[in-house]
């Protein structure tokens, strides 16, 4: 939802603003910009080059007209306010200052109006160029310094907001502003980065300071001083991270997405890592506050998106193993209900970037009426996990960035930690035996290779994608916890291939989406043995009496079913318990062949983010 960098230092901006903005494209992409402050006749004057559509186009932009200096900021949006075009794109100036934006002003359309009646002319249609000329304002007419300026601008916005700022007349200093947007300031030597993100500036620098609501930094090359929007003095730690830079690269494959999927074994095998004890037969939560929940009674879930299916599955799971009631609510529901949760009620909100504005906002909500709060989420640091510390804190799965937008391993490992959870809670509450949890470990090993089985069949899959590139519509069928993969199958289906899908509960297909089924209609059915498979078989059926195009995620030696089938994936027989995860990695890849197919852009898809920070 809008990337934003900074660098101040001795190396020339551009290049290191580019760069990074290329690994923080996945937050957006309907345009973007640079600024830098160049020195020329003993002046400093801001360049600022802009374009829209992808950063590629700023890139061939940039060539033509490099932009000098050793200071810069830059941006990669996601349009809320004003359509994507040029005269939109950050950065934005009322000089001296100009300034890039990650958020939103919700007071935008007041200060408008005030600016307005005080004669000046805005050039673009967004809220961002408003934060410029309030701090411009400042600065003319009290007299003010550039963090003066800023710090009295900012109490004046409300809404979230990251921003980094650059004074013309400050050469040597841009001020960092963080308000329900993430912001980290990487550390160098002689020179200092700013991102919204780690993976942006990684091949940098493996130190970094996380900003924290309503800190201001004034960011130098050799000094990084904080403060709260009052001037008060912030102490913030400094963390290392030891992730590779390599981690936010292709690494040889042709798309983020593709190079996810692949990494699922490894993603899962390091998520399990140090969480199954053999020797003492238990699961380790680490993270976890267990002992705050043995008086818990019930269990709300909180997501959107791939999240929000995550949590789907754990519903069947956690009241399966723990023998607990749980509730689902998408997160854009819950915050504005009056949701009846207290101090016997769980509320996990789940998510991979741990930013979404959304779940942010219903885990407050929660909170405000006394709930316990966990997390699940894969971003070390990130604004959710740090709200949950001091309730019943947060498991994190261990994926890696996650760059492409389509989420993939990212929920393959959600759904393992919360069947953890589930063991851990299933435990605590005496609702398992020994030998069942043994059990229950065991399945959780052979995951990894599970999924690797699944991977063989890429080209495969490809072929079958193929077949589809001219579909319109497609359904997807699952039943039980095969119901959430379907809705899964479906939603990366819709983002990438832009082709409409619906996920449906299998049973719940002739109370409606069966008039949807003609010849033209792709069926995709998860149909893998159970206690349902003869259900399942009776609505493949259904599906091709009406002439649907039925391709069926079946198990391996399923020969019957398959002949049944126009297209047919086989998955390996395994365990209930891991059967979802195992059975949502032929939808990633028939989702991707069918994109790359059409020769859309699979890990940028239109008119979505990866990181939603706005509601
Ligand atoms: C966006 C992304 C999805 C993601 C959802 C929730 O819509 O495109 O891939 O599932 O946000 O994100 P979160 O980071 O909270 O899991």
């Amino acid at each position: 939802m809008c990337g934003i960098v900074g660098y101040v230092g001795h190396q020339k901006a551009e290049g290191i603003l580019l760069d990074s903005l290329r690994r923080l494209e996945y937050r957006g992409y309907d345009s973007a910009g640079i600024a830098t402050l160049s020195l020329e006749n003993n002046l400093y004057q801001t360049e600022i080059r802009r374009a829209a559509g992808k950063l590629e186009n700023l890139k061939v932009f940039v060539k033509k007209n490099p932009c000098p200096g050793n200071i810069g900021i830059g941006h990669t949006r996601w349009a809320t306010h004003g359509k994507p075009t040029e005269k939109n794109a950050h950065p934005h100036q009322s000089n001296p200052i100009t300034l890039v934006h990650n958020g939103i002003i919700e007071n935008h359309l007041q200060l408008r109006e005030q600016l307005l009646s005080q004669g000046l002319v805005l050039k673009s249609d967004t809220d961002t160029e408003i934060v410029a000329h309030l701090i411009s304002a400042e600065k003319k007419n009290n007299h003010a310094d550039f963090i003066t300026a800023t710090r009295a601008a900012v109490q004046q916005i409300k809404g979230a907001f990251a921003l980094a700022i650059l004074d013309e007349n400050e050469p040597d200093i841009i001020i960092c502003v963080k308000q329900s947007c993430p912001l980290i300031i990487g550390i160098g030597l002689g020179e200092n980065f700013i991102a919204s993100d780690f993976t942006a500036i990684l091949p940098y620098t493996n130190q970094f300071i996380i900003l924290e609501e309503g800190d201001m930094a004034v960011v130098k090359k050799d000094s990084i001083l904080i403060s709260n929007f009052y001037g008060i003095e912030q102490k913030r730690p400094i963390k290392f991270l030891d992730w590779s830079p390599s981690v936010a690269e292709k690494n040889g494959f042709a798309h983020f997405m593709l190079k996810e999927i692949f990494e699922q074994p490894v993603a899962i095998t390091d998520t399990l890592r140090g969480r199954l004890s053999f020797a003492e037969n238990r699961v380790v939560l680490d993270g976890v506050h267990l002992d705050k929940l043995k008086y818990i009674n019930r269990i709300c879930i909180v997501a959107c998106g791939s999240s929000f299916h995550a949590g789907m599955i754990a519903k069947y799971q956690i009241e399966d193993l723990a023998k607990l009631p749980v509730e689902l609510d998408l997160a854009s529901e819950f915050r504005y209900r009056p949701v009846l949760v207290d101090a016997q009620t769980l509320v996990i909100g789940i998510s991979q970037s741990g930013e979404t504005a959304d779940t942010l906002a219903a885990l407050r909500h929660a909170q405000s009426k006394d709930a316990l709060l966990l997390s699940i989420c894969n971003t070390l640091e990130s604004s959710i996990p740090r709200l949950c510390q001091h309730s019943a804190g947060t498991l994190y799965t261990r994926a890696g960035p996650e760059i492409s937008v389509a989420s993939t391993k990212a929920f393959i490992t959600q759904i393992v930690v919360l069947q953890l959870l589930g063991l851990g809670l299933a435990q605590q509450r005496d609702q398992i035996t020994e030998d069942n949890l043994t059990r229950q470990m065991n399945a959780l090993l052979q995951l990894p290779t599970a999924v690797e089985t699944v991977l063989q069949q890429d080209s495969h899959i490809q072929k079958i994608a193929q077949h589809f590139v001219s579909a319109t519509d497609m359904l997807f069928l699952g039943r039980g916890a095969l119901y959430p993969i379907a809705l899964e199958g479906a939603l990366k289906m819709k983002e990438l291939s832009y082709v409409h899908a619906e996920g449906y509960a299998a049973g719940e297909m002739k109370h409606g989406a069966i008039a949807l089924i003609d010849e033209q209609m792709p069926v995709i059915v998860l149909a893998t043995r159970g206690h349902v498979y003869e259900k399942l078989v009776s609505n493949l059926e259904e599906v091709k009496t009406r002439g649907g195009r039925i391709i069926g995620i079946l198990d391996e030696n399923d020969d019957t079913l398959k002949s049944r089938c126009e297209f047919s994936i086989p998955i390996p027989i395994v365990t209930k318990s891991i059967l979802a995860a195992v059975a949502t990695v032929p939808l990633q890849l028939l989702a991707y062949h069918l994109a790359n197919a059409k020769g859309l852009d699979v890990d940028q898809p239109r008119n979505l983010a990866k990181s939603v920070t706005v509601e």
